[in-house]
């Protein structure tokens, strides 16, 4: 459920009219809806009240300030990746013992920067990474609580980019080695072992791979803990699926009532990663039509966001649903078309041979489901400045994040003198 409707002929974030924030701020733009955000964080953390749990927030889906915050005053937790996510997850107010922190690469500086902070766990993904945090530590004279990551050879059935927990994938510590992994652990002076972690992957819309890893997972629960392991935390990961087009995702209840009853078998707190089922539906990017064309074979709308601003399409193949936000423009005559940006690529495209009604230069048109992995992912090519967001909330509405300008783009650039 989202808060994005057409109401008198408009389509509508809550209360406000998408033209009335494009006249202001100019397109393309972000917009999130406070609401929603705040409706799907909930509806996830009551689905599991009746287990001791931290709903940590995958920073890389939307990593926006304000977004952020909105998690952080609901009691909400962030799975971070990196140096900068634990910057930006401690800006917003989160409090570092609700932070975890995976990620294959992690740095000394960022290791430091995490034990300094006092987050919650490392989800360590391989043996040289946990020797690292144990010298980190040391120097420090510290203990670093960590999980492990273990990858349990599940298949998601999801995208191949986005699947992690195959035995091919980069991703955590093999299921066979774990148990041996957890020993020297164990005895390594500045760790303190403290959970399990596993995350299969991204936008899984079935049931069965989180039970079937689940199993695997807990299986090694128990075994660690008939070894005086004390295993505290068993951090299942994020990976729960939203509908785009037509995909049918169980609600989070449907996987609490699968999931809950093992879960509260291991006595520990579950820790749950989620990303985008919170935010992206939550979120939508309006562009402008700027001409359309019709070529030898196709047809084109060429509008005024691109692969820049919402890579999904380029990258993974994605749908976004398409919705003209005047209503009289829904209503045209259909045709097939790419929508495109400007961007000097064949692979900039929003949607392809997509049946959409005729647009007309000037129409403004909201590409939807774009609240997670759409603007974390943008970037300045073709020198196009990063799109600003907007949060929604009733009626009122607040730039949080302004558009880059040209300066923005050359910050930091130097000529060096010989060039002179
Ligand atoms: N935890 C870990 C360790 C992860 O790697 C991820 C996502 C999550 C949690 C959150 O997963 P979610 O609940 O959002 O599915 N850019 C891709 C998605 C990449 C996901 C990477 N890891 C996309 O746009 O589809």
């Amino acid at each position: 459920m989202h808060h994005f409707e057409y109401r008198n002929g408009v389509f509508h974030c809550e209360d406000v009219p998408l033209p009335k924030i494009a006249e202001e701020i100019g397109t393309p733009f972000y917009v999130y809806s406070h609401a929603t955000l705040l409706r799907h964080f909930t509806v996830f953390d009551k689905a599991f009240e009746k287990i001791p749990h931290l709903v940590c927030f995958a920073v890389k889906a939307n990593s926006n300030l304000a977004v952020l915050r909105i998690f952080a005053k609901a009691g909400g937790g962030a799975d971070i990746v990196s140096g900068g996510e634990l910057y930006r997850a401690q800006r917003a107010g989160i409090p570092a013992n609700k932070i975890v922190y995976a990620g294959v690469g992690k740095t000394r500086p960022e290791i430091r920067a995490a034990l300094e902070a006092g987050i919650l766990m490392f989800n360590v993904e391989s043996s040289q990474e946990l020797l690292t945090i144990d010298a980190v530590a040391a120097e420090m004279g510290v203990k670093a609580p960590v999980a492990l990551r273990v990858n349990p050879d599940v298949d998601p059935k999801t995208h191949p980019y986005i699947s992690t927990g195959l035995r091919n994938n980069k991703f955590g510590i093999a299921w066979q080695t774990a148990l041996e992994e957890y020993r020297n652990a164990a005895r390594m002076p500045n760790i303190e072992v403290v959970g399990v972690h596993k995350h299969i992957g991204s936008q899984i819309t079935l049931v069965s791979p989180f039970m079937d890893a689940l199993e695997r997972t807990l299986e090694l629960v128990t075994q660690l803990k008939s070894e005086g392991i004390n295993i505290r935390y068993v951090d299942i990961g994020g990976g729960l699926g939203i509908t785009y087009k037509d995909e049918a995702p169980p609600h989070p209840d449907d996987l609490a009532k699968n999931i809950g009853p093992m879960l509260e078998q291991t006595g520990c707190t579950i820790v749950f990663e989620p990303g985008r089922v919170i935010v992206g539906n939550a979120g939508a990017l309006v562009a402008r039509t700027l001409y359309t064309k019709s070529g030898a074979e196709k047809t084109f709308f060429i509008v005024d966001a691109a692969m820049n601003d919402l890579a999904r399409p380029s990258l993974y193949g994605s749908y976004q649903n398409i919705v003209p936000v005047e209503e009289e423009a829904a209503r045209r005559h259909k045709v097939s078309a790419d929508v495109v940006g400007p961007i000097c690529e064949s692979g900039d495209f929003l949607a392809k041979d997509r049946v959409l009604p005729e647009l007309r230069p000037g129409d403004l048109v909201a590409v939807m489901s774009a609240g997670a992995y759409g603007f974390t992912m943008s970037s300045n090519y073709n020198s196009r400045p990063r799109a600003p967001e907007v949060l929604v909330s009733g009626v009122r509405y607040d730039v949080i994040r302004p558009r880059e300008t040209f300066e923005h783009l050359v910050a930091g650039e130097t000529i060096p003198a010989y060039l002179e």
